[in-house]
């Protein structure tokens, strides 16, 4: 986008809402529905951004004094964000059930007609939420599947489908500006937030990967407990080599979604690994790790959990955890290899 752009040629943009009704009739949910339900997420994203720029002036950083189902201490952010989330997706009358970060049970919703929506939702209301205090990028994540053929109520089971089952994934980064990215299966489209009109306007069209970048971003800290195979893969990436762009540049946010959408867009890989304290590693499969799988693999990358496709693993559990690599293809087939015989952290 211009800088200097002029208030009449902002109408030269597409719309969300405008580019999701013209991609209604090339994609199976054609029914309005669909489009709906991206609607009411839009609105969601932008409320939780209106409660974001006021941050730091409305009393809205600091905990609730809660332990959320991870075991992580709640941000008021945290709650803020699910709240809208779910009022929006109950208002809008498209979602059957919702699965969230701060919430242990899946929510099943009811319409006050009691007419039935038929797209689950599972999200990470605000992703990266312990770096909101200190104007760091945080952001949202969400998937969406379908309800089930011939299933007639919501209930947990219906929505523990492998992440290739998703008909729609992605991200908001309420960061240097709000950016919204999404997926259905047809490629990557990014849509930045234009707070004079109140509108996503389309910024990033398809949006491809690069098949290889210079960035790495994993928090080193645990480096002790990475598994050997990754511990000489980053050594690999910290070696001179001209020819081959090493050594490369650490870049680590510690927003999962911020840290992922740097990448997608510059090339790069993204590791929260396996470690002994956490032996699934730390970021959460439904919410987290499979849209943002999605949204990597039809940008033309690639994610795995450092042996296997993130996208086909079958779940059990709404909260669970897999250990990510994720991001360029040719940095995620390294990893791959740099595993394939020292991928136990076992043998640290
Ligand atoms: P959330 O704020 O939703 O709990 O997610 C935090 C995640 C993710 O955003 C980030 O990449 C990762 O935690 C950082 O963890 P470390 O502090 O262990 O690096
Ligand atoms: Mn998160
Ligand atoms: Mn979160």
């Amino acid at each position: 986008m211009q800088p200097d752009l002029l208030r009449e040629e902002i109408g030269a943009f597409k719309t969300l809402e405008q580019f999701i009704i013209e991609q209604q009739g090339t994609f199976d949910h054609s029914s309005g529905a669909f489009s709906r339900l991206l609607r009411d997420i839009s609105v969601a994203a932008k409320l939780v951004n209106w409660h974001m720029r006021r941050a730091g002036i409305v009393d809205v950083f600091g905990n609730t004094g809660e332990i959320n189902v991870q075991g992580e201490v709640q941000q008021i952010m945290d709650l803020l964000a699910h709240k809208e989330f779910v009022r929006a997706l109950r208002r809008g009358g498209e979602c059957c059930l919702i699965g969230s970060e701060e919430h242990s049970e899946a929510i099943p919703i009811r319409t006050a007609d009691s007419s039935e929506g038929k797209y689950i939702v599972l999200l990470d209301p605000l992703d990266g939420s312990s770096n909101i205090e200190v104007n760091v990028s945080v952001g949202t994540i969400f998937s969406i599947y379908q309800l089930p053929e011939g299933v007639k109520e919501a209930t947990l089971e219906s929505a523990l489908q492998p992440g290739i089952k998703q008909i729609g994934a992605g991200y908001i980064v309420y960061g240097s500006s709000t950016i919204l990215v999404y997926t259905t299966g047809q490629g990557v489209n990014g849509f930045t937030l234009d707070p004079s009109i109140g509108e996503f306007l389309l910024s990033h069209p398809n949006i491809r990967t690069p098949k290889k970048g210079g960035m790495y971003s994993v928090n080193e800290g645990n480096y002790e407990s990475f598994a050997r195979g990754l511990k000489k893969h980053i050594k690999w990436m910290q070696q001179e080599n001209e020819e081959e762009g090493r050594p490369l540049s650490t870049r680590y946010i510690g927003s999962f979604v911020a840290d992922f959408h740097r990448n997608l867009l510059k090339g790069g890989l993204y590791i929260y690994p396996a470690t002994q304290k956490s032996p699934n590693g730390k970021l959460r499969l439904m919410y987290e790790a499979n849209p943002l799988a999605f949204i990597a693999e039809q940008a033309g990358g690639a994610a795995s959990t450092g042996n296997s496709r993130i996208l086909e693993i079958v779940p059990d559990k709404l909260h669970q955890r897999t250990p990510v690599y994720i991001g360029s293809l040719d940095m995620v087939r390294t990893a791959q290899q740099f595993l394939a015989n020292e991928h136990s952290v076992d043998n640290a």
